[in-house]
Formats: structure tokens, sequence, C-alpha cells
């Protein structure tokens, strides 16, 4: 399903306002809420208000974990890092226990660092498969999605759960979840604000098949939503 908002703003509220309510769902039925968080810079306004009232008084938060679909294996205080932005736009500002965030920490050597989240995934969800409540994806102008980057081998990885790459032309390396693991999620949304994201939109969305590493995002059971502006979906009827 896709909807499409005014703006950014509008977009992201209601992204917030999605998150608190699969967030309630999710602790109603299995006592816990686990989601893996976008990076980029799209879901930073999301996060922000699911930092402040009201959406933050609608998030049980004590029963919250934390994850993330990719991260860049820079430090933490890096402007480039996900988790960084994550931290400074949300998580230093609601009451999640220390203990329920689990971030990408990938510097020293990403091979091992997407074993050890691999095994980290697993042993959490133990005995159950990993499979995420909600995990929230971004759109790249050239049609990636997490860190699932064309002409990486990433987007064609259908065993792991967890991958690093690197990706032509950057200095650091990428943890990403696989596609295999995203379409295992009971609920995957894409975030899609602005032009620059309205040709991609286009081709993941009326394109041939399988051209761009956001096709494979396909939920086998679970819901996939796309929350796009107007600039985005441009002159689309989707
Ligand atoms: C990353 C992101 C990536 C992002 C898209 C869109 O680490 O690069 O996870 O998948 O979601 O590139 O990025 P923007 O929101 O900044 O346009």
């Amino acid at each position: 399903m896709i909807r499409v908002f005014a703006d950014n703003q509008a977009l992201s509220q209601a992204a917030a306002e999605l998150f608190a309510e699969q967030a309630r769902q999710a602790v109603a039925s299995r006592g816990r809420f686990c989601v893996a968080l976008a990076g980029g810079s799209t879901p930073q306004t999301c996060y922000q208000l699911l930092a402040q009232p009201p959406v933050r008084e609608q998030v049980p938060w004590e029963k919250v974990h934390i994850f993330w679909g990719d991260e860049r294996c820079v430090p933490l205080t890096d402007p480039r890092s996900n988790a960084g932005m994550a931290k400074t736009a949300l998580l230093d500002r609601v009451p999640i226990p220390a203990g329920q965030i689990y971030p990408m920490a990938c510097i020293e050597d990403p091979e091992t660092a997407a074993r050890d989240y691999q095994r980290l995934l697993k042993n959490f969800f133990r005995p159950a498969e990993p499979r995420f409540d909600l995990i929230l994806l971004g759109l790249g102008e050239d049609g990636h999605t997490a860190s699932l980057i064309p002409g990486t081998s990433a987007p064609q990885e259908r065993i792991d759960l967890v991958t690093s790459l690197q990706k032509p032309g950057e200095d650091f390396a990428r943890l990403s979840l696989t596609a295999p693991q995203i379409n295992l999620a009971r609920m995957v949304v894409f975030l899609v604000s602005g032009q620059g994201k309205a040709l991609s939109l286009r081709r993941v969305l009326n394109g041939p098949p399988a051209q761009i590493p956001a096709q494979l995002i396909a939920p086998r059971r679970g819901e996939l939503l796309w929350l796009v502006d107007r600039e985005a979906a441009g002159a689309e009827s989707f």
C-alpha cells in the first residue's frame, strides 16, 4: 500500500504514529516491540517526533528493543553514523533501557561484526526465527535500501541475515540486513521524501521487476507500506 503526504513533515508524523501503534500492538500481543531503524536523513524528523509529546507518551518505551537495518562502520560520533543520528534525534530523549539498544558496531572488522550481529539476532529471537515487528527503510536515488547497494554483493545475499560490504567510492564499510532477513518482518515501511527520489520510486513501483535492490523487499508473511511525500510521488498515480 502507498500513502502520499503533502510533505516530509506530514509523512514523518504519520510514520511516528504508525511506529507508536505498532509498538502498542506488539507489546499487547508479545510483550515487546522489536524494530529495526532506517538510517540516512529522511527518518530524522520521524525520530524527533517520536521523542516529543504527544507521540512520546504513546509508546511503551520500556518494552521497546531497537536494532538497525544498516550502519556505516564509522564512530558513533561521526555525522554519517546511523546509530549516532538516532541517538541524538530519539534514543537519548526516551526512557528505553540502554540494554535494549543494539547498534551495529563494525569499525574494527566488518565481516566479523556482521557475523556477530547475525548471532545476536538469532540468540535474541530464539527459539523463533529473527522476525522484526517493524523495519523502517529509506530509498536511495540509485534504488538501494538499507545498504543493499547496486554493484555490491549485498543485494544478492540469500543465506546470511546480515552482511558487510563496501560501497565503491566510500572510505568506510557498511553492515546491512539482507533481503531475506528484511522479508521475515511483520511490517516493512519505506519512508521516501523529496523530488530526488521520484525516479527511483517510479522505477521500484512501476518499472520492470528485479532491476533494483528495493524491489527485493516483499515481506513473506508481513505487510509492506510506502509512506511517500508528493515530491517523491511526482506525477505518478500509484
Ligand atoms: C544508509 C541508509 C540508506 C538510506 C537511503 C536514503 O545508511 O545509507 O540506511 O538506505 O535510507 O540512502 O537516504 P536519505 O534518507 O538520506 O535520502
